[in-house]
């Protein structure tokens, strides 16, 4: 069967390994793929990942068996309605329910119907409302404008002239764009933060392995947002006991309040959770495998994953066993220097062989004489698997030693907090 994935980082280039697990997969067709995931799939830099109209047209040219959308700008553009119009199998949220990422007013709005836990909220589409609003909030608060921004839409300002910078810079200079028209200002929460990626067909709900992001820029939680600089899994915050309350209070009603909405959620989706003092809340949905949480949740996925995808689009899931390896995942991202802001572009990368980690390959491109180079901010993904968290780490931040490109910059403290968690648990269980 021939596959074809939508994207072209490292999520994709996980994606992809994992596919070619499966003996039955022939070729498969990256769009546009990046100089990385040319080693393992056929690129097609040609078509971007929102050219939905030669996307549709590629896959019928290709015979292609199942698509995997994977990231959300083509899945809020309807990719897969327009696929599954021409007959594609397809592994996606349609258009409707991509909005429980593209909207965080519909998300918002949907989790306040249906009582799923969440920060309380208000909705503005008019500056001066909202401007009013914030002279009798308490802080610090958060602002988010509406649509998708690149997951740099949510400001959190400390104290009231912040926050009324936050509003102007979201609604009047349209610092996000578009996105900015409507935003929605909540509640501060605080406590750990998990991610959680499901498969899900719209009934049945299958969570992956727990993980955490590392999304600020610098070490010990410091600098920009960033699209993320490292990951791990499992989590160790996400006690077995919050999993059970997730999927009491959150997984299932949010699935049954996307059917009673008449947009069932068929693909990932992942909850952003942050796990208070008043038990676990949304603070996000996304409509997709997130980045970089999918480089270390699917190297421990057991189960063959074309299969899964499959059982999502045949709304079969239920009658699947989805097994995982024990042990941790660590991923260290190596970025351009400069990243989030300003970076040059175009150097070498050097990748010894032997590294006993798997390279997903995020934003490198091929030059003319086949290098290697650094096209984007995040460049690499260095993951490895351990027994536990300590080892992956340890093999993880060894390999990233050993791989070059000018300019090259990552955080030292990628897993740093889940190791303090681990540790804790470990005196209480001793203290027993
Ligand atoms: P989002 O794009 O909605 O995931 O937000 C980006 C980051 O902002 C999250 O990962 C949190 O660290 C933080 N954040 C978002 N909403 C809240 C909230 N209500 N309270 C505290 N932090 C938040
Ligand atoms: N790592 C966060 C995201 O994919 O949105």
């Amino acid at each position: 069967m021939n596959v074809l994935v939508v994207g072209g980082g490292g999520r994709e280039h996980a994606i992809i390994k994992k596919l070619k697990e499966n003996p039955s997969v022939k070729t498969i067709y990256a769009v546009p793929g990046n100089g990385g995931i040319a080693a393992d799939a056929v690129c097609v830099p040609s078509i971007g990942a929102k050219d939905i109209g030669k996307i549709v047209d590629f896959a019928k040219s290709h015979s292609i068996g199942f698509a995997v959308v994977a990231p959300d700008d083509p899945l809020a553009l309807g990719c897969v309605d327009r696929l599954h119009e021409a007959g594609v199998p397809c592994f996606g949220p349609d258009a409707k329910a991509a909005r429980i990422e593209a909207s965080k007013v519909f998300s918002k709005n949907l989790m306040k119907k249906y009582g799923i836990p969440t920060a309380r909220y208000e909705v503005f589409d008019d500056p001066a409302k909202a401007l009013t609003y914030l002279k009798t909030a308490s802080f610090p608060i958060v602002v988010k404008a509406d649509g998708l921004a690149l997951g740099k839409g949510v400001l959190i300002p400390r104290n009231l002239a912040e926050a009324e910078d936050a509003v102007k810079s979201i609604m009047e200079d349209k610092a996000f764009g578009d996105s900015g028209d409507e935003i929605v200002i909540e509640e501060f929460l605080t406590g750990p933060e998990v991610s959680v990626l499901a498969f899900t067909d719209g009934t049945a709900i299958v969570p992956m392995v727990s993980s955490m992001d590392h999304k600020r820029a610098g070490d010990g939680d410091t600098g920009l947002n960033t699209g993320g600089m490292g990951t791990i899994a499992p989590n160790p915050c996400y006690t077995p006991e919050a999993a059970r309350t997730c999927m009491e209070t959150i997984f299932l009603p949010t699935l049954a309040a996307m059917r009673a909405e008449g947009c069932p959620f068929k693909g990932c989706l992942y909850f952003g959770l942050m796990l208070t003092p008043d038990g676990p809340k949304v603070i996000e949905y996304n409509c997709r495998f997130g980045d970089p949480e999918t480089q270390v949740v699917l190297p421990l996925l057991k189960t063959d994953l074309l299969t899964v995808m499959q059982a999502v689009e045949n709304e079969t899931l239920g009658d699947l066993q989805v097994e995982w390896h024990s042990g941790a995942a660590a991923c260290v991202i190596l970025a351009s220097g400069g990243y989030p802001g300003g970076y040059e572009k175009g150097k070498e990368i050097t990748i010894p062989q032997g590294l006993p980690v798997t390279v997903y390959h995020a934003g490198d491109a091929l030059a003319e004489d086949g290098t290697l180079v650094t096209s984007g901010g995040r460049v690499l993904g260095v993951t490895a698997v351990g027994g536990t968290l300590q080892a992956a780490l340890e093999t993880a931040y060894a390999a990233a030693e050993h791989i070059h490109f000018e300019g090259k910059y990552l955080r030292h403290d990628i897993g740093r907090r889940a190791l303090a968690e681990l540790e804790k648990q470990a005196l209480c269980a001793a203290e027993g």
